[in-house]
């Protein structure tokens, strides 16, 4: 018989590619099928992000639940960056979990099952090498990572200290699991680090890679039957005019960038160590839009870092009006431990960040609004990759704009030309054209 695992995934994209990592290890050994109720569980995992406070809250009461329902002989098991973090203190906190599994350990998944008790979040271990199993939840679609960990030390985050330092996976490795992915149906690959374009820096052992990033992008590119090639993050500071020619150019690429803003003011920037300032982004984002005018450009907004004036705040917005970003991730200040931000002084109350975050998101809804509208009758190859209630299908144009039909399964992993019926915030809807 088969077991059944109950697996909560939290967080980014590199998380989502951790829990394939985790089934595929699991199914190594024996066969485990997802189930979406955790009662019926053998086995329920928690994959957690800290990167801010909230989440780390909920994880407690949501374990307690689980412990609650959760079938007698089910093991608990907590992976990921508040396992790398909190490590041991989650079993004083929550007796009901067998293991802990940091973000960097994913690979032992099958040890810590099959022990009494399991804590393993040492964040120099080195899975830059690993051969994992095989196991994607989208076959039209894969995610693949090209490195792990992070080497930046911005001030706000606590990923590389949950994540360890930034390793680039070897090229060839990327190389053969790239061909092997497109070959099985994958037609978009989605290239994952935290800092992405700053690859080839290091590779396990201290050497430089042999590519760097743009160089990896375009030998991707070249395998057949690849059709799209998606990635995130990308650092604003590595963005140099080699990978921005590289982006513009080369069909295959998706004509969608993300560019981390975080803080439209240079002070506030610097605080946060992030290598950059207001001139450079914007002339970058410039850059973008004259080598490529169709690019859409997307970013993530912290308001209330510790220190953010009034003025400093209208930066920000005056970044975002200049730019107007196609999609924007925009977060409230969270002070997290081991971070040079959380013994920073001339914190922001949270009323005032609140406010702040509203004005932002407020005015970016009515760009959007405008933006969308633009769009009405509009034609656009869409790779469609998943069904979606009330009888619809769902893809991506090469933007990022996620478009919705009417159809079924026959239009999954196929390309299509889709004219646009009813533009909204954050799905565009059409017709086959
Ligand atoms: N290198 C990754 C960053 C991961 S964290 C990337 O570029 O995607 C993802 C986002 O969470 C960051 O870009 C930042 O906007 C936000 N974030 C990170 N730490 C935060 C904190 N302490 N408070 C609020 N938002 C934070
Ligand atoms: Fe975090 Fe900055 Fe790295 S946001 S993941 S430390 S690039």
């Amino acid at each position: 018989m088969t077991k059944k695992l109950f697996l909560k995934t939290l967080g980014c994209a590199m998380n989502v590619r951790d829990s394939e990592h985790i089934i595929a290890e699991l199914n190594r050994i024996e066969r485990y099928d997802l189930t979406q109720n955790e009662s019926e569980a053998d086995l329920i995992i928690i994959n957690t992000c800290s990167v801010r406070e909230k989440p780390v809250n909920k994880l407690f009461s949501e374990i307690g639940q689980f412990a609650k329902h959760k079938k007698k002989s089910a093991k608990i098991g907590v992976c990921g960056c508040t396992a790398s973090h909190l490590g041991a203190d989650i079993f004083k906190r929550a007796p009901e979990v067998s293991f802990v599994l940091g973000a960097r350990n994913v690979s032992k998944i099958t040890q810590a099952i099959n022990s009494e008790k399991f804590l393993d979040i040492n964040i120099d271990h080195d899975e830059s090498g690993y051969a994992f199993g095989e196991f994607r939840q989208n076959p039209y679609k894969a995610y693949i990572n090209i490195s792990i960990g992070c080497d930046k030390k911005c001030a706000f985050c606590i990923v590389p200290h949950t994540r360890g330092e930034e390793i680039s996976i070897p090229h060839e490795i990327i190389l053969k699991e790239a061909a092997k992915a497109a070959k099985n149906g994958a037609k978009e690959l989605f290239l994952l680090g935290q800092n992405v374009n700053n690859y080839g820096r290091r590779l396990s052992g201290g050497k430089k890679g042999e590519l760097n990033f743009s160089q990896l992008l375009t030998k991707i590119a070249e395998i057949d039957e690849v059709k799209r090639i998606r990635f995130t993050s990308p650092h604003p500071l590595h963005m140099d005019d080699e990978f921005l020619e590289v982006f513009a150019s080369n069909p295959k690429i998706c004509k969608s960038m993300h560019m981390p803003l975080q803080s439209g003011s240079t002070n506030i920037l610097k605080a946060m160590r992030r290598g950059y300032s207001k001139e450079w982004f914007l002339e970058r984002a410039k850059k973008i839009r004259q080598l490529s005018p169709i690019a859409a450009i997307s970013t993530d907004i912290i308001v209330g870092f510790p220190g953010e004036s009034e003025k400093d705040f209208e930066e920000t917005m005056s970044v975002m009006e200049e730019v107007r970003f196609e999609q924007i991730f925009s977060f409230k200040y969270s002070a997290r431990p081991l971070t040079l931000a959380a013994a920073m002084r001339d914190k922001v109350d949270i009323a005032t960040a609140a406010k702040r975050l509203l004005k932002l998101q407020t005015r970016h809804a009515q760009i959007l609004d405008e933006i969308s509208s633009d769009y009405l009758e509009t034609v656009h190859e869409v790779y469609f990759e998943e069904i979606r209630d009330g009888g619809f299908v769902a893809g991506r144009t090469s933007q990022n704009n996620a478009v919705c039909v009417k159809g079924g399964e026959e239009l999954l992993g196929t390309f299509q030309n889709v004219k646009i019926t009813q533009p909204q915030r954050l799905i565009l809807y059409g017709q086959i054209a």
